[in-house]
């Protein structure tokens, strides 16, 4: 049995977990508010909130649901565009948007609307830049940016005037939420059991890989969702490790304070991947797992040295290097009882440097043609160890062994690095696809092996230099 709360009411079905959760809110519950537009998380339309408790307040993120399972609701409280109507009038963000004639065929409003509606709820507001991340995963076709820009402009600004603490009363006190949204935390602590039990079958957890390929099939198959599962949940630190929960989303390593500190740009880096709500959604075991080879945060880890600890039906645990994870094209060292519990790898010293570069066509919202991690730490000029990664280049996102080992123990220089890409070009084996033909991706491969040093060290590099 699933149960959770939608908009204001309690839903207790038996539909199977594995539809998705948009055919259940239109079809089920005949709300049809909510859009669908490209059944692929890429468009908006069908963006909704979900709220989990924690403590005794509920923490509300952004998702797609045309590739959400129903399962993962479980516990939750889904907000459709009709669960933040008021009664008799419009709610602020529907003023902003009417205000500044930011609708025009009305079709993607309903997700805008639900994603400045989630700007108010998410747990931390930086900037003005805020705004706009907010509805990076909302895509309108008949050019009204400029107007929706302008109000959620507005909107950011109205919202700078929260308080930190009782933002759920403010945000009803402001007209944003009806009423309601102040007795969900009672109705959901009524719920119980927050994770469905494991079931055989298609290991799922945030969907956003697998309901892109096969939404139809997962709708009426046995599905095994792990999403919620709190062994697999949380970031923690135990002496000099890292340990990351599979099932930890973008979001949580967006706005992950320790994460923050070892790595000062996370927040740069992560806005590169997808949009906010696929972020909400998406795992890094689904990264792992799903083997693109152009995986941002398989490249991303692959650069921090990581490991994995899998586990399998007779609960065994076995832990192997993430690069020897990849034994080629989507073939993987993974049985079929196996699942990845974990991610750990070295906390960075400070004087580490780490950087992460990607390139595609569009900059957010858009897989890369060619991305690339560095981690490396250097005394005088001189490598003690380097740990580099590109995607793109190679059938299995990549780790740079050869051009690794060139590295260690080298001066830094010109000379050095204009070497170290001559081994890089041997390494790699890129082939020509819609992203790209080879001569350009060997071309974007040098090209961010050299933004590494010239980003983390501009004193010494400069581009003319390194490619002339
Ligand atoms: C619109 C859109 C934009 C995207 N943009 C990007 C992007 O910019 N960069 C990028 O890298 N990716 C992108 N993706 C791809 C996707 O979001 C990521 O790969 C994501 O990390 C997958 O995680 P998930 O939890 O949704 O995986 P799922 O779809 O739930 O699962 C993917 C695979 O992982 C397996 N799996 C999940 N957890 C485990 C586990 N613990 N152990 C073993 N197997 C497991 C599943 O069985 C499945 O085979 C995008 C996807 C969409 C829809
Ligand atoms: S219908 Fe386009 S993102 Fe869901
Ligand atoms: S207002 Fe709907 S596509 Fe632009």
């Amino acid at each position: 049995m699933i149960e959770f709360v939608l908009n204001n009411k309690l839903i207790k079905t038996d539909a199977n977990a594995g539809m998705t959760l948009i055919d259940f809110i239109r079809s089920e519950q005949q709300l049809k508010g909510t859009k669908i537009g490209c059944r692929e998380g890429d468009c908006g339309a069908c963006t909704v909130l979900v709220g989990s408790l924690n403590n005794k307040d509920i923490l509300y993120k952004s998702i797609t649901s045309c590739i959400s399972p129903l399962g993962n609701a479980h516990g939750k409280h889904i907000v459709t565009v009709e669960g933040i109507n008021l009664e008799d009038r419009l709610n602020t963000v529907q003023i902003a948007l009417k205000n500044n004639n930011a609708t025009q065929c009305g079709f993607c409003t309903p997700g805008f609307v639900m994603s400045l509606i989630g700007l108010g709820l998410q747990n931390i507001l930086v900037s003005k830049e805020d705004a706009i991340k907010a509805i990076s995963g909302n895509i309108c076709r008949c050019t009204g940016y400029k107007s929706i820009e302008k109000s959620a402009y507005q909107i950011y600004d109205k919202l700078t005037k929260m308080p930190f603490s009782n933002r759920l009363n403010w945000l009803v006190d402001n007209s944003y939420l009806p009423n309601y949204f102040l007795a969900i935390a009672d109705k959901l602590k009524k719920i119980k059991n927050h994770t469905p039990a494991d079931i055989e079958g298609v290991l799922v957890a945030g969907g956003t890989d697998l309901y892109v390929q096969n939404a139809d099939a997962l709708a009426e198959a046995d599905v095994n969702l792990v999403y919620q599962s709190q062994q697999l949940a949380g970031i923690t630190f135990y002496k000099d490790r890292c340990i990351v929960g599979a099932e930890t989303t973008v979001s949580d390593l967006f706005y992950n304070d320790a994460m923050l500190t070892y790595f000062p740009d996370i927040r740069n880096f992560l806005k590169l991947v997808s949009s906010e709500p696929i972020r909400n959604m998406a795992t890094i075991a689904g990264n792992f797992v799903n083997a693109s080879p152009i995986g941002d945060l398989t490249i991303f880890f692959l650069a921090l040295n990581a490991s994995i600890t899998l586990q399998n039906k007779s609960h065994s645990l076995r832990t192997i290097l993430l690069k020897d994870f990849y034994k080629g094209y989507k073939k993987l060292d993974l049985k079929p009882d196996e699942h990845i519990v974990n991610i750990a790898f070295n906390v960075p010293k400070v004087k580490y440097k780490f950087n992460f570069e990607k390139v595609s066509k569009r900059t957010h919202l858009d897989i890369a043609s060619v991305n690339s991690a560095i981690q490396m730490s250097v005394s005088n000029n001189k490598v003690d160890f380097v740990y580099f990664s590109l995607g793109g280049v190679a059938p299995v996102p990549f780790y740079l062994t050869e051009t690794c080992q060139f590295l260690t123990g080298k001066t830094l220089s010109v000379e050095i690095l204009k070497e170290a890409t001559q081994i890089l070009q041997q390494e790699i084996k890129p082939i020509s696809d819609v992203r790209g033909d080879e001569t350009y991706k060997r071309l974007l491969a040098r090209q961010l092996f050299y933004a590494h040093f010239l980003k983390l060290f501009p004193k010494t590099f400069q581009i003319l230099e390194l490619v002339n």
